[in-house]
């Protein structure tokens, strides 16, 4: 098999968080009189929060200072733990733990390549803080997807070169992280641009699929 390497996206890939997320900028935007809807929250998937509080802010009426901004995106963050306090293994998306653990059983590493900074604590909710061989997240990169960084460094962590990783990824802004570091992609949901797509995982056996590449 010429991939050794799984790298899962976290937020709308492995679990249903993408929703939290989009109800708690929903709450902040409407707090302020912004409009915001699904539309817009989908050119945030995989962008780091300040990144998305700009493009919420496309819609305002006013500029908002540096202060505004950090205060408007610590509200927003408020708003998204209180959600994700109530997640549990209930959350995990239909197919992921079957392709997890099938990978798992046929030798295939597996790593989470997240932009975001409750990763560790999301992870813990539903149960899944130590079953990943690397976990890569907002806490330890400097720039977000579409930038490479986050997917080079789970990459690096479990010790597997660029090409022989694949990551899956529901945001355009992952697909062009993961081509941009030379992995295979997949894509799950609406993201385009990717090698593979599937509608969900649980459409798909992963362990298939990085059988028929070779
Ligand atoms: C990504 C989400 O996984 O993480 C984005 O798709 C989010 O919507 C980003 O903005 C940063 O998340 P957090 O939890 O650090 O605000
Ligand atoms: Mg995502």
């Amino acid at each position: 098999m010429s991939i050794k390497a799984v790298i899962f996206d976290l937020d709308g890939v492995i679990v249903t968080t993408d929703d939290c997320h989009y109800r708690a900028w929903k709450a902040m935007a409407d707090d302020e009189g912004i409009y915001f809807d699904r539309k817009i929250n989908d050119r945030l998937r995989g962008v780091s929060r300040m990144a998305s509080l700009d493009i919420v802010l496309e819609r305002a009426e006013r500029e908002y200072s540096n202060e505004e901004k950090t205060a408007l995106a610590k509200k927003k963050n408020d708003i998204y733990v209180s959600l994700i306090q109530q997640l549990t293994e209930a959350d995990i998306l239909s197919g992921v733990m079957e392709n997890l653990d099938a990978l798992k059983q046929g030798g295939i590493k597996i790593a989470i390549g997240s932009s975001s900074k409750n990763t560790p604590i999301i992870l813990e909710r539903i149960g899944l803080s130590t079953y990943f061989d690397a976990v890569s997240d907002g806490n330890n990169i400097t720039k977000s997807k579409p930038d490479p960084e986050v997917f080079v460094k789970a990459a690096d962590m479990l010790g597997i070169p660029y090409g022989e990783c694949m990551i899956v990824e529901d945001a355009d802004a992952g697909i062009e992280a993961g081509r941009a570091a030379g992995m295979t992609t997949l894509a799950v949901g609406n993201a385009c641009g990717a090698d593979y797509h599937s509608p969900s995982l649980a459409e798909l056996s992963l362990l298939d699929l990085l059988c028929d590449i070779r």
